[in-house]
C-alpha cells in the first residue's frame, strides 16, 4: 500500500464491535477483567489503551519498523530511549540539534553516568574520531539538523555504526515518514516529536519512538510502561487526526518553504539561507539521496540581532513562536528560543548566533507569506 492510503486510513475502522469509522477515544484509566486470570487484552491504559495501540500501530507501518510507542512529547519520546543505555556508556550526538535534546543529555542523563560527544555527524571522520572503543554505544542524529539544515548521509553513518557495533538513533521529526525512513536504511530507532508534522495543527505534544528489532522493541515497551510518559487517549486520537493530512500538508508546505527560500536568496538583506531543497546547500545531493522531499524548514541569517527583533516583531502572517510543524507558519528566534539552553560557546561554534531566525512554513499562499516577510523586512 502507498503511504498516502497508510496516512488516509489512519485509525479507520479499528472498533470492530461498532464500526465506528473513527477510531473511538477509549477514556478509560483501567479495563474489567472477565475473570481471573482472563484479560480482553487491555488491563490498564499506562500499559495500552485501543486509542494510543491504533496510533501506535500506525507510526510503526509508516517507518517500516516492528513496533511505535506514542509518549507524551518528543522529550519523553527521546528520554525513552536513553534509558536503554546505562552507565558508563558514551553516545555521539550530532552537534547541531535541538536544543532540549542536548539539555536532556548534559542535565538529566549525564548525572547518571552517561556522556555524549557532539561532533559533526555529516562529517564522518569527526564522528570516527568521536568512537571510545567499548564505550560508544550509539549514535544520535538529527538530519535535517535544527536549526542549521545540516544533512547527514544516513546510509554512510549507519554503515560505521554497525562496523563498531554501535546502534543508529535518528531523529526524523523535521522529515517525517512521508519524506524519509531511516529504518528502511537501516537505522535502529526513529523518534519524533509528533507534536511537529505529524500532528501539524499546533494543538497537541507528542512523541514516538519506532524500533527496528523485536529485542529493542521489548526494551523500549518496558520502558513505557514502567516509567510511564505515555500518550493519553485525547491527544492520541488528534495525531491519529493530523496523520489523515500528512502527505497533503507537507506537499504544499514543501512547495511553499522552497518559494520563500528562493525569495529570501534574491533578498539583498538576506546574508544566508539554509534550506536543503537549494542547489547550492552543501547536502542537496545526499538529501535527494536518501529522502523524497526537502521539507518544510529553513532558516536564514539577517544582517544583525536588531534585523532579527524588526522581523520578529513586525510578521502579522506568520506567528513569532517556539515549535514547528503545523499548518501556520511560526518564526522562532533560536538563539533565545529553542536553543536557550546550548552553552554560548559551543552555539558560537556551529552557528547559532543572534542573527539567525528559524521558519516553519506552512500552508498559507506563499504570495502572502512572501508579502509579509518584504513588510517585516520594510526600511
Ligand atoms: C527535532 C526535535 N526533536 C525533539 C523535540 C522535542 O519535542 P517536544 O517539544 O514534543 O517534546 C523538538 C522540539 O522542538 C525538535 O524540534
Amino acid at each position: 500500500m502507498k503511504i498516502e492510503t497508510i496516512l488516509a486510513h489512519a485509525g479507520l475502522c479499528t472498533d470492530s464491535t461498532t464500526g465506528a469509522v473513527s477510531t473511538p477515544i477509549y477514556q478509560t484509566a483501567t479495563f474489567r477483567h472477565p475473570a481471573l486470570g482472563v484479560s480482553t487484552g487491555f488491563d490498564y491504559s499506562r500499559t495500552i489503551n485501543p486509542t494510543r495501540l491504533a496510533l501506535e500501530k500506525v507510526i510503526a507501518e509508516l517507518e517500516s519498523g516492528d513496533r511505535g510507542f506514542a509518549f507524551a512529547s518528543g522529550m519523553a519520546a527521546i528520554s525513552a530511549v536513553l534509558m536503554i543505555f546505562k552507565s558508563g556508556d558514551h553516545l555521539i550526538v550530532s552537534d547541531d540539534l535541538y536544543g532540549g535534546t542536548y539539555r536532556i543529555f548534559e542535565k538529566i542523563f549525564r548525572q547518571f553516568g552517561l556522556s555524549a560527544t557532539y561532533a559533526d555527524t555529516t562529517d564522518l571522520g569527526a564522528v570516527r574520531d568521536a568512537v571510545i572503543p567499548g564505550k560508544t554505544r550509539a549514535i544520535f542524529i538529527e538530519t535535517p539538523t535544527n536549526p542549521l539544515m545540516k544533512i547527514t548521509d544516513l546510509n554512510e553513518a549507519i554503515a560505521l555504526a554497525r562496523k563498531n557495533g554501535m546502534l543508529t538513533i535518528v531523529d526524523n521529526t523535521f522529515m517525517t515518514p512521508y519524506l524519509q525512513r531511516p529504518l528502511e536504511l537501516g537505522a535502529d530507532i526513529v523518534v519524533h516529536s509528533g507534536t511537529k508534522f505529524l500532528g501539524g495543527h499546533n494543538d497537541v505534544l507528542a512523541g514516538a519512538v519506532v524500533t527496528r528489532s523485536a529485542e529493542l522493541s521489548d526494551r523500549i515497551g518496558f520502558i513505557q510502561n514502567a516509567t510511564g510518559g505515555i500518550l493519553g487517549p485525547q491527544d492520541s486520537w488528534l495525531v491519529l487526526r493530523g496523520l489523515k493530512t500528512l502527505a497533503l500538508r507537507l506537499e504544499k508546505q514543501q512547495e511553499n518553504a522552497r518559494t520563500v527560500a528562493q525569495w529570501l536568496e534574491k533578498n539583498d538583506k538576506i546574508k544566508k539561507v539554509y534550506f536543503p531543497g537549494l542547489p547550492d546547500h552543501p547536502g542537496h545531493r545526499v538529501q535527494q539521496k536518501q529522502s523524497s522531499g526537502f521539507g518544510a524548514m529553513l532558516s536564514f541569517r539577517v544582517p544583525d540581532s536588531g534585523w532579527a527583533e524588526r522581523i520578529i516583531n513586525r510578521v502579522k502572517i506568520i506567528t513569532f513562536a517556539e515549535s514547528l510543524g503545523g499548518v501556520e507558519s511560526l518564526i522562532t528566534y533560536p538563539v533565545r528560543q529553542t536553543h536557550g539552553d546550548i552553552p554560548a560557546e559551543m552555539r558560537e561554534k556551529i552557528g547559532v548566533t543572534d542573527d539567525l531566525l528559524r521558519l516553519s512554513v506552512g500552508i498559507e499562499h506563499s504570495d502572502d507569506l512572501i508579502r509579509d516577510l518584504e513588510q517585516a523586512m520594510a526600511d
